[in-house]
């Protein structure tokens, strides 16, 4: 079974906006959409898109967090552990509009250790056979060192454990030790501490694979890298005019994780996770059609070394 962990879930408000932003004037939408979502969330409405079946576990409270577990449980394959806190789940605010898109994220509400309690005995089901996606930031009142001991109880049940979240740092990545990790550019340089990547990818990607025994590097535009210790991979497709680019990496995890359980081929599973991240940035990762029309024009290259490794 994948699990999705999302320890900040979230209503996502978008407005769709044709007409330039004013200041101070009040701006009118077009159109307005809910979603339930979150990082480990959205992997779960993507899996349940590929027909993959995913037990989703959030921390869900008040009517926000109602509404978030109510889409969520309209969807066949999504079965939802709900860990329930007082708290009412933050709510975030996404402006669209078409070629740019604006978002202001609520930090969330601190949490008690009732809760905590009550996740970690979540970890309790899992086997070696089961994929953990721990996605997204953490929520107030969860620690760091709360964050270390759920990786190592996940992974004292010999799960693999995926671990996507801007807050990672080489001192974190060491203690957790994930199986991967799926940073893009800006976050993979945040974790090494470097100001630029563009002259030391390869020894970037080296030090963080004495931590992590995989590494998905999302690119945006210009695709990924898969590296691992024997082999180097770039994915590369025709770059899209994104209509939206916030959860493409949700995307590209989610496909991958997904095709990889199911065939346990890693050009098959990375094709996939590309088009996934590929519809989802033409604005549509729901319509499977269109995740399969990017299929074929998916390009993967062996590189020999990390060292040849350019962007
Ligand atoms: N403009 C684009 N054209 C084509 N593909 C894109 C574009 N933007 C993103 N992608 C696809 O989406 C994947 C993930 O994108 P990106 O690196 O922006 O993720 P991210 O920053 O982690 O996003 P998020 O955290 O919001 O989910 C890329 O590897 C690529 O496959
Ligand atoms: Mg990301």
């Amino acid at each position: 079974m994948i699990y999705t962990v999302t320890l900040n879930p979230a209503v996502d408000v978008y407005f769709t906006i044709s007409k330039p932003l004013q200041e101070i004037e009040v701006n009118r939408a077009d159109s307005q959409t809910l979603k339930a979502a979150g990082k480990g969330i959205n992997c779960s409405l993507l899996l349940d898109t590929l027909s993959i079946p995913s037990t989703a576990v959030a921390l869900l409270g008040g009517f926000s967090g109602a509404f978030i577990k109510a889409q969520l449980q309209e969807k066949k394959l999504i079965n939802v552990v709900e860990i329930a806190m007082k708290a009412e789940n933050r709510i975030n605010m996404k402006l669209l509009q078409k070629y740019t898109s604006l978002s202001v994220n609520a930090s969330g509400s601190p949490i008690d250790e009732t809760v905590k309690k009550e996740l970690f005995a979540c970890t309790e089901m899992l086997t070696a056979d089961d994929i953990v996606l721990l996605s997204g930031s953490l929520i107030p009142g969860f620690t760091e060192a709360d964050y270390i001991e759920l990786c190592r109880s996940i992974k004292a049940k010999q799960a693999f454990l995926a671990v996507d979240t801007e807050m990672l740092s080489l001192s974190l990545l060491k203690k957790i030790q994930p199986d991967l990790i799926k940073p893009n550019l800006y976050e993979l340089s945040l974790l090494l501490k470097r100001d630029s990547l563009s002259e030391s990818l390869y020894d970037g990607l080296q030090e963080v694979l004495k931590y992590t025994r995989s590494v998905l590097l999302s690119l945006g535009a210009d695709g990924a890298v898969f590296c691992n210790h024997e082999i180097t991979l770039r994915i590369t497709q025709q770059p899209i005019q994104a209509k939206n680019t916030v959860g493409c990496g949700d995307a590209l995890l989610a496909g991958f994780i997904g095709e990889y359980a199911k065939t346990n081929s890693l050009f098959a599973a990375l094709a996939m996770g590309a088009a996934c991240a590929c519809a989802h940035a033409e604005g549509n990762d729901t319509a499977l059609d269109l995740i399969k029309s990017y299929l074929p024009k998916i390009t993967i290259t062996l590189i020999e070394s990390l060292t040849d490794l350019q962007l």
